[in-house]
């Protein structure tokens, strides 16, 4: 038996919302499992890139065997319910760019999670699909969205359960992705993060979420572009990411910007706008980067309501 699904690529974050915010985005991974009948073949896993030829070379450094994280995740759903997988094959079609903070891996993570529930006759229900994404991703805020599509807001509580809401994103509020064409791995993007961090910045956040949450209820484009400055990642990731700072600079004081910020981990951006230019945003970002010869990948995208779906 074979099961295929098809999982939208993620941007999480959205600034203040640090680990709890992300949103589902209209670029696919499609993730196929077959189980095969040859005992004996174990795991073997092939990721085909219909992106770019440059993915195909950081596909050599992606684990393709028991060590990958879409088999550690099916593992988990197969031992929850006192079951271990045998005979697998796990083909990936990516078209979400790795490593670039639009939830690539939460998108496999995903996918081999739902397409393995199938084969297993659906034990699991969405929370517990989310709760075992959540284990393997470390957080909830790309795999909520790839699950459930749209805005969510997630959370892993202390006893490990898994709180999510969907939220309203007006749909006249316009999302500009802004792909560079250097990686950025979450990893190192986490290990310049502090463990510790001071009460004000903390503070800071919680009043530039919550104010988020009521801009996009009442739509109110003043209140969200005060809303989307985030105290504890992207100042510590703007040494990471080569332009980050003069993209931002750039559209500070620009109306009809609602604002820009990093996407996920980075090094991806995403400029938000209110009736605005779209081909100045593009135009804008464009130029920053490639006076520092980086490569762009630049697409105004709707939000993608739906979440992942089994295709086959
Ligand atoms: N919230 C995560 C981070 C998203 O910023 O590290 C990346 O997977």
């Amino acid at each position: 038996m074979k099961v295929t699904v098809k999982v939208p690529a993620t941007s999480a974050n959205l600034g203040p919302g640090f680990d709890c915010l992300g949103l589902a985005l209209p670029i696919y991974n499609t993730i196929t499992i077959e189980e095969t009948v040859l005992p004996g073949t174990g795991v073997e896993i092939n990721l085909m890139s219909e992106n770019d030829v440059l993915d195909e070379m950081i596909f050599d450094n992606v684990p393709k065997d028991e060590n990958s994280i879409i088999f550690k995740a099916v593992q988990m759903l197969y031992n929850s319910i006192g079951q271990e997988p045998s005979e697998l094959k796990i083909n990936v079609q990516s078209q979400i760019p790795i490593t670039r903070g639009l939830g690539s891996s939460a998108s496999v993570v995903v996918g081999g999670l739902i397409a393995a529930n199938k084969l297993l006759g659906s034990p699991a229900d969405t929370t517990a699909l989310l709760s075992i994404a959540t284990e393997v991703e470390g957080h909830p805020d790309n795999v909520a969205p790839a699950i459930l599509g749209g805005f969510v807001l997630s959370s892993q509580e202390d006893d490990g359960t898994i709180t999510y809401e969907k939220l309203n994103w007006p749909e006249e509020w316009d999302i500009t992705v802004c792909i560079p064409d250097f990686e950025l791995s979450t990893n190192i993007a986490r290990s310049v993060l502090p463990e510790n961090v001071p009460l004000a910045d903390a503070v800071y956040n919680a009043k530039h979420l919550a104010m988020l949450i009521q801009a996009v209820n009442t739509k109110n484009e003043k209140l969200m572009k005060q809303a989307l400055h985030d105290k504890l990642h992207q100042p510590y990731r703007e040494k990471l990411v080569p332009g980050m700072k003069e993209i931002m600079e750039a559209f500070k004081h620009e109306d009809g910007i609602i604002g820009c910020v990093l996407s996920g981990a980075g090094p991806s951006i995403l400029v938000i706008s209110y009736k605005y230019d779209l081909d100045k945003i593009k135009s804008t970002v464009r130029d920053i980067w490639e006076g520092q010869s980086i490569k762009t990948d630049i697409r105004t995208l709707k939000i993608e309501k739906n979440g992942a779906e089994i295709i086959e």
